[in-house]
């Protein structure tokens, strides 16, 4: 839910013409996406890359005019002036990273998933709440011209009630060294059913299966599936060792079925008008007749969208909802919902795949944003 709270200290709103002063935490794979879209953002004024290892801070802040670069965290807040400050370190330093930059006043940006534990995620909620300060997580997916156009449509009904989503995630992945298959790549799965889900990512427990048939020590394969409401049911398939990359997301509905195919430039979601109906007037409790039951077959057709960076939309959504002093799309109780559905996850594995209870999301935590 979007609605409008005291900004940070009562203070008045931040006017939009006031660029907003960020660093970026952690200059590895990921940092520099989030560096070069805060330079290239009206919003933002990039002023600092931190990186404990300082040679990959300098190679990142280069090529983008030379930005101050700091070893530390630490380092930045007592020298440097930032509003905000965006984390993309590994999962297991989120926790102390964003409290370190909560504490010191800084609006925080958090890369998925928004801690490596429930607990640890649910303090860096509340201390962001306390402080009345922006925790937001990035869930990149739920900024796609694709995601929000899926969202729409089951929003006006187009696809009816959701059936089934069938989502799989595949590719020769980077082995993490702190997280498994489903902490790595099931969050940007289980972020967009929380977005595109009118009543968000709410299951009440969930199944999930693991293999690790290299022996790494954590699953690199993996699957999960849990309930959605009506008696639907969603299955998240995620793989590091495939050598096939499949990004591909299915949404069932009563009406109509959605595909979302993410490596389709071309046509990246498609609309089915096809599917099952089921008169479950002429339904006896005794016989299932076959004439029960027709199949429709119409047409497909593809939406158009608009060729967006989704990391462009996802730093201007931070920035307004600093300014706006409200929860972003993707706040820090939206991470939790996701970190709860994990830990349900790995509880799961660890007893062979039996179903384990999500801890529920209703984190009412006053002035959460
Ligand atoms: N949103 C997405 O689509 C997406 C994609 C990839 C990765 N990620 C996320 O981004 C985060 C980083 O992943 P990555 O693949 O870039 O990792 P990485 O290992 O390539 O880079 C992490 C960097 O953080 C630095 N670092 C670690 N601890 C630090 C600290 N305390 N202070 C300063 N610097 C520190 C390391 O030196 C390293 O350069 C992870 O949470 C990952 O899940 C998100």
């Amino acid at each position: 839910m979007v609605s409008a709270l005291p900004l940070h200290n009562g203070s008045d709103p931040i006017p939009s013409d006031v660029q907003l002063r960020v660093a970026v935490v952690g200059a590895g794979y990921w940092g520099p996406n989030l560096a070069r879209n805060f330079k290239a953002a009206p919003d933002w004024e990039l002023v600092g890359i931190v990186d404990m290892d300082l040679e990959r801070a300098r190679k990142v802040a280069g090529p983008l005019g030379d930005i101050p670069v700091f070893a530390s965290l630490d380092a930045l807040l007592v020298g440097t002036g930032v509003d905000a400050v965006a984390i993309a370190t590994p999962a297991r330093t989120h926790h102390m990273v964003a409290l370190t930059a909560l504490r010191a006043g800084k609006h925080v940006l958090v890369e998925k998933p928004l801690a490596a534990s429930g607990e640890l995620g649910r303090e860096m909620v509340g201390v962001a709440a306390d402080a009345g300060l922006t925790l937001m997580a990035d869930h990149t997916y739920c900024y796609t011209p694709a995601a929000i156009k899926i969202r729409e449509l089951v929003a006006e009904g187009e696809l009816g009630d959701i059936l089934f989503i069938d989502s799989v995630r595949i590719n020769l992945g980077l082995i993490q060294p702190d997280v498994d298959v489903f902490w790595d790549l099931a969050p940007h799965d289980l972020s967009v059913i929380d977005f595109i889900l009118p009543g968000g990512l709410a299951p009440e427990s969930v199944m999930a299966q693991g293999a690790d048939p290299l022996g790494t020590g954590k699953s690199c394969v993996g699957h999960l599936t849990f309930e959605l409401p009506n008696n639907g049911m969603a299955h998240i398939n995620v793989n590091w060792l495939s050598p096939t990359k499949i990004r591909q997301m299915v949404i069932g509905g009563s009406k109509r079925t959605l595909v979302w195919d993410d490596l389709n430039p071309q046509q990246r979601l498609s609309v089915y008008d096809r599917g099952v109906n089921l008169d479950k007037a002429s339904i006896t409790a005794a016989e299932r007749k076959a004439q029960a039951i027709s199949y429709r077959l119409g047409d497909t057709w593809s939406p158009a969208l608009p060729e967006q960076e989704a990391l462009g939309l996802m730093v201007q959504e931070f920035a307004a909802s600093i300014r706006q002093g409200r929860p972003s799309r993707t706040s820090g109780v939206a991470g939790l919902r996701v970190l709860n559905v994990l830990e349900a996850a790995t509880r799961s594995l660890e007893n062979g795949g039996d179903r384990s209870n999500v801890e529920s999301s209703e984190v009412q935590l006053e002035g959460t944003r």
